[in-house]
């Protein structure tokens, strides 16, 4: 049966994978380990004396454990460590996860157990375990899912500013205490990993993912790498710890630094294309954070782009697909960098390789891919891989080298000895001590980009018109990879507070009118909210689906209208990337860009009202039309609106200083 994607991405190639998936199920999903002419490696978990083998025993080096383990895998157990399938394709028959020996399971974006709760995630993710670990070496399964901004897709998890938020408070230390947070709400539903954190370097804001991305500059988003740290702690003995999870760097590389309009895939415009670009430039900008993240921050695994890079020295027109490049894989990341992790494909990336699908599975694990994130075909790659290995296509040594890896990291999350979830955190999940730490982070993204006649600080005395879908709208304040995949507007997904709420807890006399057809008059200050509704991925490419940078109609004749109206007008933007605003700015006394702030939008009402001051910096250049994009910092000619770093800063209680 064809799982309804929780991606929701329209995809013809995941519903034809569903449907092979279930055939292929429909017999024995992989050729028992007799059935394979491959020689036996496989010996029983425990010798022949009582005593525990080896790998079990958590008193030995990790490398002894795994060199153990490794010696007693066939060539199918091999296989299904080095596969990561989507929960919803083995919710219903969970016999799936023992029969392929799975190594992983992921939920993408919005893929959740009913009731979308922790105790449910927790039941939900246990059992699968078991199941995992009802095969003959009793392996445990790795589980991955997108706690980008938080544990966005758990219902009443702490949702913190996006990283282009973070990116604008340049403060390293809040950026890795909002990941340790994150990294405990994931471990106490049970999964021990995180596909995160994007070391996207975002050059062009026409891209759907420009939110994710920390900013434009390499060193900024470097500076940010202490997300890592926040996720797996410091020591490798931490990741064993129940308030960690392995993260996952992403997605290598080059991926926010594609030519719009070069996309291969569906209908993006940027998203998934080609980084043309030379090695020089790419080293520098797009590789850059890499090699602190493998070599100081020891990330425990990485995901390669959908795109690929085409080298313009060697003459542009060959274009290579990130999980086909060897030379950046195996050559750069692994041998001169020194990565030690796994890599874990993107998802179904592998298909946009070209030739057949033995083709795909052969390319991307010889150029070095060691998981492969092959949501509903599990059991095609794993035939797949064995048939290639088989058919002497693949070395054995390159499925050695891969499962090593990825046994690695099992031993190091101290999975053999708790492979089941630990509740012990359960109850901090969206607990006002988390919360107090994602509005703290709201208030240090804020960006002070006007403020004429000292219009901010605000004050409660004050008759406060508001108006804007954007400010009053949870989904809206947190963007994508919330709850769904894409994010949803309204107020009904999940609790948090909104930006309107946040203001009328500071002042007393508020009216509220999302389109200002309200009655303007009688009042001292006006603020309208414009912004985005959620996106996520080539979804948000500007172009899709009608996307562009420009404000929308309604946002504009908001502004026209409230700041044509009232003395003191105030607008906020809330959007995952700098919107053309160059029309409106005049007309507004000032002018904040509050990004795409999560769960606490009562952290924006903290700046507006000076509890808190200023302080945050632009991550990325803001442009004066959509035609000057990309527009970066240190290009020639550099004329943008507001230029990269730019902010104005308070003190709290203060004026502008
Ligand atoms: C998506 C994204 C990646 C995410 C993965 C799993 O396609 O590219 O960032 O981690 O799938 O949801």
């Amino acid at each position: 049966m064809a799982h309804p994607s929780p991606h929701g991405r329209p995809s013809r190639s995941r519903l034809i994978g569903a449907l092979l998936a279930a055939s292929a199920l429909a017999v024995s999903a992989v050729p028992a380990a007799s059935a394979q002419t491959f020689p036996e490696s496989g010996t029983s978990p425990t010798s022949s004396s009582s005593q525990k083998a080896p790998y079990l025993n958590p008193k030995l080096p990790v490398e002894r454990r795994v060199g153990d383990l490794l010696g007693r895998m066939t060539l199918q157990e091999k296989a299904g460590q080095m596969t990561q399938a989507e929960r919803a394709a083995v919710d219903e028959d969970q016999s799936k996860i023992t029969s392929l020996g799975l190594g992983s399971l992921l939920s993408g974006g919005g893929s959740a157990p009913t009731p979308n709760a922790p105790e449910a995630w927790a039941d939900m993710f246990d059992g699968y375990q078991k199941h995992a670990l009802a095969t003959r070496l009793h392996i445990p399964l790795l589980y991955g899912t997108d706690s980008v901004h938080g544990h966005g897709n758990l219902v009443g998890a702490t949702v913190f500013p996006h990283n282009i938020a973070l990116g604008a408070a340049r403060d390293p230390a809040l950026v890795r205490e909002t990941a340790h947070i994150t990294a405990t709400e994931t471990r106490a539903t049970g999964p021990q990993w995180a596909f995160a954190p994007c070391l996207c370097v975002a050059r062009d804001d026409r891209w759907g993912r420009t939110y994710e991305s920390f900013g434009e500059d390499p060193k900024l988003v470097t500076e940010m790498e202490t997300a890592i740290d926040g996720l797996q702690g410091t020591d490798p003995k931490d990741l064993a710890r129940r308030d960690r999870v392995l993260a996952s760097a992403k997605h290598y590389a080059g991926d926010g630094d594609t030519t719009y309009g070069t996309s291969t895939t569906g209908t993006y415009k940027i998203d998934q294309g080609v980084t043309i670009t030379g090695r020089e430039h790419f080293w520098k900008t797009d590789l850059a954070p890499y090699i602190p993240a493998v070599r100081q921050h020891r990330v425990g695994s990485i995901m390669p782009s959908y795109s690929s890079v085409d080298w313009t020295e060697d003459g542009v027109g060959n274009p290579v697909k990130m999980h086909a490049n060897k030379e950046l894989l195996t050559d750069v990341l692994k041998q001169k960098i020194g990565f030690q992790g796994f890599l874990i494909s993107d998802w179904e990336a592998i298909h946009q390789i070209p030739g057949d699908y033995a083709t795909q599975v052969r390319t991307a694990v010889n150029a070095g891919v060691d998981m492969f994130m092959e949501p509903y075909s599990a059991p095609k790659f794993v035939q797949t891989l064995i048939a290639e290995v088989q058919a002497g296509r693949v070395p054995m040594s390159r499925i050695d080298d891969a499962v090593r890896r990825i046994l690695h990291a099992k031993f190091q999350l101290g999975l053999f000895e708790h492979p089941y979830s630990d509740r012990t955190n359960i109850d901090t999940i969206g607990s006002p001590v988390h919360r107090a730490v994602a509005r703290r982070a709201v208030a240090q993204s804020q960006v002070l980009l006007k403020n004429a006649h000292h219009a901010l600080p605000l004050r409660p005395s004050q008759r406060i018109y508001v108006a804007g879908t954007n400010a009053h709208d949870l989904g809206n304040q947190a963007g994508g990879w919330t709850v769904t995949w894409q994010g949803q507007s309204g107020n009904t997904a999940f609790p948090g507070t909104t930006i309107l709420q946040g203001i009328k807890q500071n002042a007393s006399n508020v009216t509220y009118s999302k389109d200002a057809s309200a009655p303007t008059g009688g009042h001292d200050v006006g603020i309208v909210v414009v912004g985005e509704t959620p996106y996520a991925e080539g979804i948000g490419d500007v172009g899709n689906n009608g996307r562009t940078l420009n404000l929308s109609d309604a946002d504009r004749a908001n502004v026209a209208r409230v700041c044509g109206a009232i003395k003191t007008c105030v607008v906020l933007d809330v959007a995952g990337r700098p919107q053309i605003v160059t029309d409106e700015l005049p007309k507004t006394d000032a002018f904040v860009m509050s990004w795409l702030p999560g769960s606490e939008g009562e952290g924006v009402a903290d700046v507006l009202f000076g509890k808190r001051p200023f302080t945050g910096k632009l991550p990325v250049t803001w442009p004066r039309s959509e035609a000057q994009e990309p527009i970066n910092v240190g290009d020639k000619n550099y004329d943008p609106l507001f230029p990269y770093g730019y902010g104005l800063t308070t003190r709290a209680g203060g004026a502008l200083r």
